[in-house]
């Protein structure tokens, strides 16, 4: 028991200071939970309302693709400079070093490779996603693709039941398999379907139309980079997609596969957080990489 001696009144109830009413910083997520509001503030600057995600989890499918050989070398050290990782539990533990504390998004799906058809996910289990310290869980949907739409919804779903019980917010990936067309009738379809299903972010592709995919999506979303472009143009993308509304990138083969990669995310830093056009975050990437 606290000791009784000296119990003080409270004087200072700060009576000409209303109680803050305002809303959430990020669209669509007044009504979730403090842990998912909370996760969702180390993800996202509070200042610009966006986020740079380093994605590095391209080998659960791909292998050591192009950039990944090493992720203890080649990544680790582009860490502090993004505002979230996005990869799996294995490179993670592996790779990162623990006392890195950039919040992560842990992919919690994982299925077949590119050696066969699209993925057939099921999810890791909810005590490794805790125990990983997950500041999100990210898992794929296959709109569209016979096989497997089904049972990667109802993957997001059940993940979004975890995540309820947890705070620990979704973000719906949306897959595009080959016959799937990428317009943003499709990613708009895609990212809407993630968001009904109860994501709080939602990662697509930038497409002609992208302010339609962001308007018709209520939680923030973030484009990823796709394969591998020249900076500028690289650039240029994540320009286009935060002039739609997108709330960043979570971008990767077009950061780790370029010649400066510190200085690429550096640059799209710029982009996403400072409003930097494509051409003033290319010069700024030119300095970087030659200084
Ligand atoms: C794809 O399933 C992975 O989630 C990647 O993280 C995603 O495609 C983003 O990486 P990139 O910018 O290389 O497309």
């Amino acid at each position: 028991m606290a000791d009784l001696d000296d119990i003080r009144d409270g004087d200072n109830f700060g009576l000409n200071s209303p109680a803050n009413t305002d809303s959430f910083y990020l669209k669509g997520l007044n009504s979730a939970s403090w842990g998912i509001k909370n996760r969702m503030s180390r993800i996202f600057n509070r200042k610009s309302g966006r986020t740079v995600m380093l994605a590095f989890d391209h080998g659960f499918l791909m292998g050591p693709t192009s950039g990944l050989e090493r992720i203890d070398i080649g990544i680790a050290s582009l860490a502090d400079h993004a505002d979230c990782l996005m990869a799996t539990r294995g490179m993670l533990r592996s790779c990162i070093p623990p006392d890195n504390t950039k919040p992560v998004c842990l992919r919690t799906d994982t299925g077949t490779t590119i050696l066969t058809e699209m993925n057939h996910n099921v999810l890791i289990d909810e005590a490794e996603v805790i125990g990983m310290n997950a500041a999100a869980m990210a898992a794929m949907i296959a709109v569209g693709d016979p096989a497997t739409e089904a049972s990667t919804i109802a993957n997001i779903s059940r993940l979004v039941d975890i995540g309820q019980k947890y705070g620990i917010p979704v973000m719906g990936v949306t897959a595009v398999g080959k016959e799937m067309a990428r317009d943003s009738r499709y990613f708009g379809l895609a990212s809407r379907v993630c968001a009904e299903n109860g994501a709080s972010i939602v990662k697509t592709y930038y497409t002609e139309g992208f302010e339609n995919v962001v308007a018709c999506t209520p939680v923030p979303v973030v484009i990823a980079g796709g394969k591998k472009l020249p900076e500028l143009e690289a650039l240029e993308l994540a320009y286009n997609a935060i002039q739609c509304g997108a709330a960043g990138v979570d971008m990767g083969r077009n950061v780790f596969q370029s010649d400066a990669p510190l200085a690429m995310i550096k640059a799209i830093g710029g982009v996403v957080h400072d409003n930097l056009k494509p051409q003033a975050a290319f010069e700024l990437f030119n300095e970087l990489k030659n200084s």
